[in-house]
C-alpha cells in the first residue's frame, strides 16, 4: 500500500435525516474543487443514496471487488467537479466484518490507491450500527451532524458516548445543519458540549452552522450537489466555510496518517464493548 498520507473523515450523527449525505455530497464537491483529489465512500445502505442524489447509475459495486469480478476502477463512480465516489452495496455494509479471502482481496483492491487520493470521505448510516461505529473509530476525523430537534442531540450524544466509552474516540467535530441563525448553531453546539463536557473525556470542535435552504431540496431533485446547483446560496457557502476549516486540520504524520492505518482499523475485531455490555448509563 501506499506511504501518501491521506485525511480520513467520517460524516456520522446518530440520527436520520439530519443531512449527513447532503452534507458529505457537498464537501467532497467542496474538496475536490480545492483541487484535493477526493473519494466519497457511500457507507449507507438506505434509501437516500448518494448516487441517487447524484443521478448516477452504479454498474459494479464494491461487492463485486470482494468477490474478486471488478477491479475498484471499475467501481469508481465520477461525480461532479471530479469527486469520485464508490457507491453503497452490501460490500461496503460488511466491510467490518470480511472472511479472510474478502479482507485479503479488499487490501489487494485498496493497494496503490492512497496514491491517488488525498481525502477519503464516509457517508454513514444513521444509528450505532457496528458498520457506523467500526467506520468512524477508524477515521481520522468524525464529523457529528445535529439538527434542532431534541432527538437529535440525544442521539448525536448516544453515537458520542459508545465511541468514546467503548472505542476510545476523543475527538469530534459538530457541524449544526438546517439552522434558523447562526445563533441557534451556536447553541446546539454549547448543549452539546455541556453534555460531553459532564460524562464525556472527549474534545469537541465546531465547524459552524449550515443554514436552513429550500435549495438543498431543489438540488436534490435535479440531481445534483448544493455547490454547482446554486453555489452562491449562504448553505453552499457555509458548506465551503466547514470543508477549508476540515481541510486545514492536519494528517497525521505518523502510521495513522496513511490509508493502511485506516483499513487494519476498518477491519480489525472490534474492542469488546466494556461499556455497553456492563450496560452503564
Ligand atoms: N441545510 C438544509 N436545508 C434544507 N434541507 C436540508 C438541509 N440539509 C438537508 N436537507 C434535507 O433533509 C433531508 C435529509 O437529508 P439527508 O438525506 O442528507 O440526511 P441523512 O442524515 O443523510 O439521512 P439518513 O439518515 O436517512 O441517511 C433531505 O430531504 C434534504 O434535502
Ligand atoms: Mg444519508
Amino acid at each position: 500500500m501506499s506511504q501518501h498520507p491521506v485525511k480520513v473523515i467520517a460524516v456520522t450523527g446518530g440520527k436520520g435525516g439530519v443531512g449527513k449525505t447532503n452534507l458529505s455530497v457537498n464537501l467532497g464537491v467542496a474538496f475536490a474543487q480545492m483541487r484535493r483529489r477526493t473519494v466519497l465512500m457511500d457507507a449507507d445502505l438506505g434509501l437516500a443514496n448518494v448516487d441517487i442524489l447524484l443521478g448516477l447509475s452504479p454498474q459494479f459495486t464494491l461487492a463485486d471487488v470482494l468477490s474478486g469480478q471488478r477491479t475498484l476502477q471499475q467501481v469508481v463512480l465520477n461525480g461532479p467537479s471530479g469527486l469520485k465516489i464508490i457507491p453503497a452495496s452490501s460490500g461496503v455494509q460488511k466491510m467490518a466484518n470480511l472472511s479472510p479471502l474478502e479482507h485479503a482481496g479488499l487490501i489487494h483492491a485498496f493497494s496503490d490507491f492512497g496514491d491517488q487520493l488525498d481525502i477519503l470521505l464516509i457517508d454513514t448510516a444513521a444509528g450505532i450500527s457496528d458498520s457506523v461505529v467500526s467506520f468512524v473509530r477508524a477515521a481520522q476525523e468524525a464529523v457529528i451532524v445535529v439538527c434542532d430537534e431534541p432527538s437529535s442531540i440525544t442521539d448525536a450524544y448516544a453515537l458520542m458516548k459508545v465511541l468514546n466509552k467503548d472505542h476510545q474516540v476523543d475527538r469530534f467535530r459538530v457541524v449544526a445543519n438546517m439552522c434558523r441563525s447562526l445563533a441557534e448553531g451556536q447553541q446546539l453546539f454549547a448543549k452539546l458540549q455541556a453534555v460531553c463536557d459532564r460524562f464525556l473525556d472527549a474534545s469537541l470542535q465546531y465547524l459552524g452552522a449550515i443554514p436552513f435552504d429550500e435549495n438543498v431540496r431543489k438540488a436534490v431533485q435535479s440531481r445534483k450537489a448544493l455547490l454547482e446547483f446554486a453555489p452562491r446560496t449562504k448553505a453552499a457557502q457555509a458548506i465551503q466555510v466547514v470543508a477549508q476549516r476540515l481541510d486545514s486540520l492536519p494528517v497525521p504524520r505518523n502510521a495513522r496518517g496513511h490509508l493502511e492505518f485506516f483499513f487494519e482499523r476498518l477491519l480489525a475485531p472490534p474492542p469488546i464493548a466494556i461499556h455497553t455490555a456492563m450496560g452503564q448509563h
